[in-house]
């Protein structure tokens, strides 16, 4: 990682009120694809050397607050197969964080089967409590929110600090496309779970002022029960709360103002984690070409950007959010 991150050097009186650790290697490499015309990846998949994916933009800034107030304990919820629950049992491992995550059920697969191994291996404790309802209820109502030394960290990392981590990345991709690594993308296709990461897309995007459009893909339920989980509405909320901390602590942004994308719900198919045949189109696709992919995320994303693809005239990016690095190197680090 720089010294300095692309969101410090433009604005630097954030710096005193946005702890950050050195987390992961940044920026991460960008490329066009081969064989595709017009399109480029971004490589958030090589964010860590041990376990890279979306997850540790936002760790690195989850794990300065978490440092900061003296966490010894976090907990935090997600699918059985949760890849946010691997990076933050990574990260709390590193921390000396004894962390818990509360599951709810997801259909089975190779990827959840490893990422149970994986957190387990990394010191996690694993409480599964079935339905998405009793694990978010487990975790709003958990008894351990008394103690001051514990940490209550929402699904996928996606808290008002850690989506400081794609603000910034969009301010890094700003800067590469200014030292000519790619040209201005007409669009950028990324998968919505838990709507962190098109949350500080959209405001990064918009601080950089490039006018590339935020192709917002759900890949997760966009509500439970009545509750709205997944939705524009949901990204909007994530942005309002981000774009309130800029507006404070940085002065020439006092008038701004971000609107989140309309959700791309074209891909989610039967539920959330179930493949759909689209995206398993695009797994072999992109296997081809030397990117591997899973099937809950990154190749419902795909799906829509090779669909995408077949229409659209300018260049556009497919921002890659799952971990590409193999198991061994992070099982080898335990
Ligand atoms: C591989 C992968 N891609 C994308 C996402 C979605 O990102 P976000 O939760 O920030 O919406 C997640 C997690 O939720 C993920 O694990």
């Amino acid at each position: 990682m720089p010294s300095e991150l692309p969101l410090f050097q433009r604005f630097p009186s954030l710096r005193p009120h946005l702890p950050c650790l050195s987390l992961g290697e940044l920026p991460t490499p960008v490329h066009d694809l081969p064989g595709v015309p017009l399109a480029w990846i971004k490589r958030d998949d090589l964010s860590h050397p041990l376990y890279g994916g979306n997850k540790v933009r936002k760790l690195a800034f989850v794990a300065a607050e978490m440092q900061a107030k003296r966490v010894r304990r976090a907990y935090t919820f997600g699918a059985t197969g949760t890849n946010a629950g691997v990076a933050a049992a990574m990260v709390c491992r590193d921390l000396g964080i004894a962390l818990t995550v509360l599951t709810f059920d997801q259909p089975d697969s190779p990827t959840v089967e490893k990422n149970q191994a994986l957190m387990r291996t990394l010191g996690a404790k694993l409480v599964h409590c079935g339905s998405l309802l009793n694990t978010a209820l487990a975790f709003y109502l958990h008894p351990a929110r008394l103690r001051s030394d514990s940490y209550f960290l929402f699904a996928g990392c996606s808290n008002p600090v850690g989506l400081f981590g794609y603000v910034n990345a969009a301010l890094e991709l700003a800067d590469q496309i200014e030292a000519g690594q790619l040209p201005v993308p007409q669009a950028l296709v990324v998968p919505v779970g838990s709507n962190g990461t098109a949350a500080g897309l959209a405001v990064g995007l918009q601080l950089a002022g490039l006018p590339t459009r935020l192709a917002a893909v759900r890949v997760a339920p966009s509500h439970l029960g009545p509750i709205p989980t997944c939705t524009t509405g949901e990204v909007q909320k994530m942005i309002n709360q981000t774009v309130l901390f800029l507006r404070k602590h940085v002065p020439e942004l006092a008038g701004l103002q971000v609107q989140a994308p309309p959700l791309d719900e074209r891909w989610y198919g039967a539920g959330y984690g179930v493949a759909t045949a689209q995206g398993h189109a695009a797994i072999q696709d992109f296997a081809a070409m030397g990117i591997a992919l899973e099937p809950t995320y990154s190749a419902k994303a795909a799906a829509a950007f090779l669909a995408l693809r077949a229409h659209a005239e300018g260049p556009l990016l497919f921002w890659n959010t799952y971990n590409s690095r193999p198991t061994q190197s992070i099982l080898g680090a335990a």
